[in-house]
């Protein structure tokens, strides 16, 4: 009786502990997880705003296309200050959000800022092409100007993310847009099918390089102005000397491709 009496209170505190341990084990798990979804959602949430700030640059490009091609008009005033100004503005209205505000001191502070600093170099280091007088189309189109711009954003953020447009394989046009493994995948089951709800970007935190990475894709389709580039008649070739694909109105384009390892 009294050893058991004796050993009661020790038991007790045993089992005590042992629940203080599952219990705690279940708080750091759940902490864990929370971590791991704030991570997601960090990283999402700066996916998105590098692929709107993309696509309000590429606009830009896009609304002065018959501006830069004029042969009759030397400086255009495209300076890299109005294409900024313009995409900022353009951002502002899709997003609410004025893209210089964001905290430099955030993840998505700094790559914005890169991704700024990216499209105002590349706008400065094309000038001479898009002030050249005499001269009518400059293959200064706005899919150059991104690709152009992703490469700049690449060199400054140093791995620290990528942002690519990609194609379906069948429609690249320039070899350093082809899809990787995962991108394919992503293309053909999920924005390929049929019951792919139009422009539902598709993300994942998958492995990079033996890394874990967030990546997201964006699918992006073909407006009636595309077409005189990428559409028919299939295989003639377009102004820019490039076989067009036959495609259609609203068909599957190009991807957006972000990947943002985690940190
Ligand atoms: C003036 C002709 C022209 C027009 C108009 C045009 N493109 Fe392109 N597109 C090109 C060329 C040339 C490239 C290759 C650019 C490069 O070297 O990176 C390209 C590249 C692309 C790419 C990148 C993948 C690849 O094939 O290299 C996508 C996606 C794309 N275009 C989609 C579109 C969409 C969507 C539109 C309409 C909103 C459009 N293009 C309008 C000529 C055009």
């Amino acid at each position: 009786m009294n050893s058991i009496n004796s050993q009661a209170p020790t038991r007790c505190i045993a089992r005590g502990l042992s629940l203080l341990l599952v219990a705690s084990s279940i708080l750091i798990s759940g902490v864990a997880g929370l971590g791991a979804a704030n991570d997601a959602t960090e990283s999402r949430t700066v996916a998105d705003s590098l692929a709107k700030m993309l696509q309000s640059a590429r606009a830009v490009i896009s609304k002065h296309q018959e501006d830069i091609n004029d042969p009759k008009r030397g400086d255009k005033g495209l300076t890299a200050a109005v294409v900024l100004a313009e995409a900022d503005a353009n951002y502002k209205a899709a997003t609410g959000i004025d893209p210089a505000s964001y905290d430099p001191a955030t993840r998505q502070g700094r790559m914005l800022k890169a991704q700024r600093d990216a499209i105002v170099e590349v706008i400065n280091d094309n000038q001479a092409i898009i002030n050249r007088e005499g001269l009518g189309f400059k293959g200064f189109i706005p899919a150059t100007f991104a690709r152009l711009v992703n490469e700049a954003f690449a060199r400054k953020v140093e791995g620290g993310a990528t942002i690519k447009v990609t194609a379906p394989p069948e429609l690249v046009r320039n070899r350093k847009a082809r899809p990787d493994e995962w991108e394919v995948d992503v293309i053909k089951t999920r924005f390929l099918k049929p019951d792919w709800k139009a422009g539902t970007p598709y993300a994942e935190t998958v492995e990079v390089k033996g890394k874990p990475a967030f990546r997201m894709m964006v699918p992006e389709y073909y407006a009636a102005s595309c077409l005189s580039c990428h559409g028919t008649p299939k295989g003639t070739l377009d102004v820019t000397g490039y076989p067009r694909e036959g495609a259609a109105e609203h068909d599957l384009g190009g991807v957006i491709s972000v990947i943002l390892p985690n940190e």
